[in-house]
């Protein structure tokens, strides 16, 4: 038997535990299809912590521990970043690693680029190639680093390729559909059979929205944040219920920036939930109003229509195949959005199933980031 292909993944935020979890079960079929066994290390830089950020996911995914476990933490970009880097270069070069898989654009994306590519270790990156084409965001400046310091790219869409093609990096691209897909389509059966949470939360089918705000640029701005709770406010006012998954960050700015804000008394703020609730919640729910990534997809995969509070977006398609409304922080324009939602979509929901297939990949997106890693490790 040929010795094992050695894959060391980081990671160390909420979806990057969520994206490893459809890699994990397709292993064994790749050792197989690749005739030689597959080792898997995961490395969990620390920079999610709390239960319901980190543990849960493992949990429910069944993730087995990480192997590493680094215990960075919270940190301005540059501490928590360096910190990172500090206590990957402890344990990379012992681990065997024949690459190093980084996983979408987060602070751990960084370090572990950083780190791998200084000790010469091969590395791969999973969901490369998004672009806001909005340097303001850390984000956009994680994954321009990642992209063109790893040697395969692993890109979840045709935009991601020309994307990529465009800075150059074409020949090191591999097209392999969306591993956010992969997780939502083989999660959202048990889903549907473990979670308990609309009876939990008194929610009734197509009733309700659905909301989560992290992102720096609404948190981290006083205007802006105070635009969104007006604008919540207002819907949970005339529109539906609501319900308000508060990240932590979002939950300290709101605890310390604005202690006298008392939502409506149909929106509530709950802390997060798991995979598998917010699964079920977004696949009921009637509108969800979010700046996150991976949810504006969950919405496109789950026929939710979606409200994005940003002015740009890296997952383009969700707004090209008619899932997604940009509608920024301004509460008029957010009035609007929803408006045309309650047109387009009276009964709560609608199908994107198409557009979703023609640019997310069938489901198997794991299988194709395997073989593409295996044989990118034995041409090396
Ligand atoms: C990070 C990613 C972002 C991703 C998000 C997923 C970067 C630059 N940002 O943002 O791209 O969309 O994760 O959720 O990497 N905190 C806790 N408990 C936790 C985790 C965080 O209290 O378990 C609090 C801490 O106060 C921390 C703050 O949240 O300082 C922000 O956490 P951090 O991981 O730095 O950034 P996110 O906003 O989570
Ligand atoms: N998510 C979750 N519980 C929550 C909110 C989100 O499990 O309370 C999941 C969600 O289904 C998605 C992922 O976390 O798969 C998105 O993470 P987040 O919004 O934090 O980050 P982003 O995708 O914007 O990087």
């Amino acid at each position: 038997m040929s010795p094992a292909t050695k894959l060391v993944s980081v990671v160390g935020a909420r979806p990057q535990f969520i994206k490893i979890a459809p890699l994990l079960r397709s292993l064994p079929h790749a050792a197989e299809r690749g005739g030689r066994p597959i080792e898997h290390v995961i490395v969990h830089t620390g920079q999610h912590y709390d239960a319901d950020m980190s543990d849960i996911f493992f949990d429910e995914l069944a993730i087995p521990p990480a192997t590493f476990s680094l215990g960075v933490g919270p940190g301005s970009h540059g501490s928590q970043t360096g910190q990172m880097l500090a206590r990957l270069e402890e344990v990379l070069p012992g681990s065997g690693a024949d690459v190093v898989v980084t996983y979408g654009d987060t602070n751990s994306t960084l370090a572990a680029t950083l780190s791998a590519a200084k000790l010469h270790i091969p590395l791969a990156h999973v969901e490369a190639g998004l672009r806001s084409f909005n340097r303001q965001m850390p984000e956009e400046i994680n994954r321009l680093v990642a992209d063109h310091v790893s040697d395969l790219l692993l890109a979840p869409t045709p935009t991601a390729v020309t994307n990529l093609e465009k800075e150059g990096l074409g020949k090191r691209t591999v097209l392999t559909g969306d591993i956010m897909y992969d997780a939502a389509l083989c999660h959202r059966q048990l889903a549907a059979q473990r979670s308990r949470i609309l009876e939990r939360l008194a929610l009734v089918p197509r009733r309700y929205g659905v909301v989560t705000i992290h992102r720096a640029e609404n948190t981290d701005d006083e205007t802006r944040l105070g635009k969104v709770l007006s604008a919540l406010d207002a819907f949970a006012a005339t529109a539906l219920p609501l319900v308000f998954l508060a990240h932590p960050r979002t939950a300290k700015v709101l605890r310390s920036r604005f202690p006298v804000w008392s939502p409506h008394e149909r929106l509530r703020v709950i802390p997060p939930v798991g995979y598998l609730d917010t699964l079920c919640l977004v696949g009921q729910a009637a509108m969800l109003l979010t700046d996150s990534g991976g949810l504006q997809k969950e919405a496109f995969f789950l026929g939710c229509p979606c409200i994005t509070l940003r002015e740009e977006t890296e997952w383009i398609e969700t707004v090209q195949g008619g899932g997604n409304i940009l509608a920024g922080v301004e509460p008029e324009v957010i009035r609007a959005a929803v408006s045309t939602w309650e047109a387009r979509a009276p009964e709560g929901r609608t199908d994107f199933s198409a557009a979703v297939a023609a640019s997310f990949g069938d489901g198997h997106a794991a299988d194709r980031i395997l073989d593409a890693i295996v044989a990118f490790v034995r041409a090396v």
